[in-house]
């Protein structure tokens, strides 16, 4: 089966070595060095296998230079060919030269080879952590070098193929290893923002289902259910919100077998929104279109489960996915309705424009079916999210405690940090309706917690975390490792996250 995307090996023909030959290190076009700040007295320590020449110029460059070793600062020096490398750089690691400095030197380094059109980078490393330093550099040129251009006529192709790291040839294959797999999920990282970046017009409901029909192979099955489906196996919940557009909803399922076991390990739901433009309680029209990105959570979800598939996890996990669109028409659900969802739990409308909630309620009750230890979902729910947390983080909710704490300690190792808000008891009778079991917006104060509070009635008493994306999973501005646009948040956390459930099991 074909994969739904060329993978960064033919995409952007990237190839990685890990080689024991320290000669051939110094043939590249840009030799790199990480520098940490305040450490330039230990340059001299790197730059000792360079011809004395060349290491007393770089010395005198760098003493020049206050922000020397800065954290995504790079500085090139021209070898003028004295060097096999035409070029040295030197990117800062900041003080502190943790996973984040790293993945931002290595999107730093890798932008910069594409400006200077270099086609292949040779990474010095020091001793200490080589494999660690390696394996997120390359993270953070993967990630760095993305962009988006399918829809765009001229477009000048990548100039980078090729990374190098030095190491003893006892290290290079556990290495080569791990940087296998950090490709292997930035593949994820990739698919997931090609996903939320194509425009809804491209990106309906059904599209979305197609994609994840690519995807399938033999420990991998995927089920689509159309409207109709949706509507006989009591989702009315998920099928109103979709009534307002013409491109009908799907409920994509996706299954992977990884054990022989017959217990399903994880279900991952993810809110598919291929657009939301609040339908009756319409948006301002201001940035509307970034609300292509609505399906990011569903995007991340089909994503990790592309990655665990391709990694061969021994683990089972189904991803629910409801795809649809949120759209103002004559058939639009309307403030006031009160619609009867999946788990028996009546919705009272207040506001069309808390719609992914509504569609949730009934992807949650449907993963209950699975009889899953976790239920994890991922979702762009709330705009208040990044009033309460700001751009950097996760929101995290939920009631599975032990998972929740090591969720939050991968996240942190992942680069993709969640922070933990309360279901806040006394914030429950905010969801009080008058005629219904409960209202879908009970409005902006705590916007976040009473979204996450909603979600919970519909998974009963099964252990879940709920993750909010809403302002991480789209930046208007390029940010360290991520460029402008989709940023793919959610693939990495899950797929570690799955990978240590393997590990521990
Ligand atoms: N998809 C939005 C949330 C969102 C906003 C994601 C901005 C990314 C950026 C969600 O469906 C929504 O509209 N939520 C409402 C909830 C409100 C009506 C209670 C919101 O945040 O305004
Ligand atoms: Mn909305
Ligand atoms: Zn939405």
């Amino acid at each position: 089966m074909p994969l739904a995307r060329k993978t960064i090996k033919e995409e952007m023909a990237m190839n990685i070595k890990v080689t024991p030959q320290i000669d051939e290190l110094y043939e590249c076009d840009g030799l790199v060095f990480l520098c940490q700040e305040g450490e330039k007295n230990n340059l001299s320590r790197s730059l000792c296998n360079l011809p004395p020449q060349l290491k007393t110029a770089v010395e005198d460059f760098a003493a020049k230079r206050s922000d020397w070793g800065k954290k995504g600062k790079c500085y090139e020096f021209h070898t003028h060919k004295s060097l096999l490398a035409e070029y040295l750089l030197f990117v800062g690691v900041g003080k502190a030269a943790d996973g984040n400095a790293l993945r931002h030197a290595g999107a730093v380094a890798g932008r910069h080879a594409n400006t200077l059109n270099l086609q292949s980078l040779a990474v010095f490393l020091a001793d200490e952590g080589k494999e660690k330093v390696a394996v997120t550099f390359v993270e953070g040129i993967l990630s760095g070098v993305y962009s988006f251009a399918r829809y765009q006529s001229e477009h000048k192709a990548k100039s980078l193929n090729t990374v190098k790291f030095f190491s003893t040839a006892e290290e290079a294959p556990k290495i080569s290893k791990s940087i296998l797999e950090i490709v292997t999920t930035i593949e994820g990282v990739y698919l997931a923002r090609d996903l939320v970046s194509t425009p809804s017009n491209d990106m309906t409901p059904q599209h979305l289902a197609e994609q994840a029909l690519l995807l399938a192979d033999a420990n991998l099955k995927v089920r689509i259910l159309g409207p109709q489906e949706i509507l006989s196996q009591g989702m009315n919940a998920l099928y109103s919100v979709a009534k307002g557009s013409l491109n009908e909803p799907r409920l994509i399922i996706m299954e992977y077998q990884g054990t022989e076991d017959q217990k399903t390990s994880v279900a991952l739901v993810g809110k598919g929104l291929t657009f939301d433009s609040g339908g009756i309680s319409l948006k301002p029209s201001e940035n509307m279109g970034e609300m292509k990105s609505d399906m990011a959570g569903a995007a991340a979800v089909m994503a990790t489960i592309a990655n665990i598939a391709k990694l061969k996890l021994k683990q089972n996990v189904v991803g629910i996915i409801p795809a649809l669109e949120n759209m103002p028409d004559g058939n639009s659900y309307k403030p006031g309705d009160v619609l009867q969802s999946l788990a028996k739990i009546s919705i009272e409308i207040t506001n069309t424009d808390a719609e992914g909630r509504v569609a949730l309620a009934d992807a949650l009750a449907y993963a209950r079916s699975y009889n899953p230890r976790l239920i994890i979902d991922i979702a762009t729910l709330t705009g208040a999210c990044s009033i309460a947390v700001g751009r950097e983080l996760i929101a995290m909710m939920g009631n599975a405690e032990g998972h929740k704490k090591k969720l939050e300690k991968i996240s942190h190792e992942v680069g993709e940090p969640v922070w933990e808000l309360p279901l806040w008891e006394g914030y429950r009778e905010l969801l009080k309706s008058d005629i219904a079991d409960l209202i879908n917006s009970a409005g902006r104060e705590a916007g976040t917690i009473t979204a996450g509070l909603f979600l919970e009635r519909f998974v009963g008493d099964f252990p879940w975390i709920h993750l909010d994306i809403a302002s991480t999973a789209w930046t208007s501005k390029n940010k360290d490792f991520l460029p402008k646009g989709a940023t793919g948040v959610g693939v990495k956390l899950l797929t570690s996250f799955i990978k240590k459930m393997e590990e521990a099991s």
